[in-house]
């Protein structure tokens, strides 16, 4: 059983600043159970108590999991004064303190995944847990066995340390579709390595994370709450909490 603050379920859930739902509470436009609640420190039971603005329905999302298609030309930041944000394309979503995963260029495409779960994030970004990530690339050129071999083995991109060995499966004959595997999550990391071994990525796709995969019914800007079981697998694989989410 989680209790909390009616002013806090409120601003929680968007409906205004603290300051401006307290105005709600006090004014009588905020039922739970049916019944008028005037004192803003009414404790609330965010799983069973049914909570209402001015007669609608206020459901209250202690954690929030989407599953976003990033597409080109959108910045993966919370806000931003000039550019789209991913947070922007989440039209549905009902947390203020969602956040990106991790980040893609503004060029690349493909999963994203936002939440306000701070532990998750923190374990699957973690340099120590080595969470897979898969991307599909189109290169300038055609990938050769031996370059193909150097990415699997590890190349040099300016780092104190080689990278990781990676995993590479060429998608087309040509070899200028290629999927990349890596267990690291450096900045450019994917189109660093390739450029180490003297190509470069025209186009970067993110089909995986963990776990994770991108839905192939998203189109790019589309986006979904993860399943229950998509997220209790990445916790699995991430090795945080799994308890209840409220
Ligand atoms: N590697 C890159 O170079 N860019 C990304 O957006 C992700 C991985």
């Amino acid at each position: 059983m989680a209790k909390i603050r009616l002013d806090k379920y409120l601003a929680d859930m968007g409906l205004g600043t603290r300051t401006e739902v307290k105005k709600f509470i006090k004014k009588g436009q905020i039922t739970v159970n049916d019944v008028i609640i005037r004192a803003p420190e009414y404790k609330t039971d965010t799983q069973t108590d049914r909570v209402c603005a001015d007669g609608q329905p206020v459901s209250y999302a202690g954690v929030e999991y989407y599953m976003l298609n990033k597409p080109q030309g959108v910045v993966s930041a919370t806000e931003d004064k000039r550019e789209k944000t991913v947070l922007d394309l989440i039209v549905s979503k009902k947390r203020k303190d969602l956040f990106p995963v991790g980040r893609l260029d503004k060029d690349t495409e493909g999963l994203l995944l936002i939440t306000n779960n701070g532990e998750l994030a923190h374990q699957l970004l973690s340099p120590k847990k080595h969470v897979d990530k898969t991307y599909v690339t189109k290169l300038l050129h055609p990938l050769a066995p031996e370059d193909a071999a150097r990415l699997e083995e590890g190349v040099d991109i300016g780092e104190p340390e080689l990278t990781l060995p990676a995993k590479v499966k060429l998608l087309n004959t040509e070899g200028t579709e290629v999927q990349i595997t890596i267990w690291e999550g450096k900045f450019h990391q994917v189109k660093r390595m390739f450029w180490a071994v003297g190509n470069q990525v025209v186009f970067l796709k993110r089909i995986s994370m963990g776990s994770l995969a991108l839905d192939k019914g998203l189109k790019p800007g589309e986006y979904r709450l993860l399943t229950q079981e998509e997220i209790m697998r990445l916790k699995e694989h991430a090795g945080t909490d799994k308890s209840s989410d409220f």
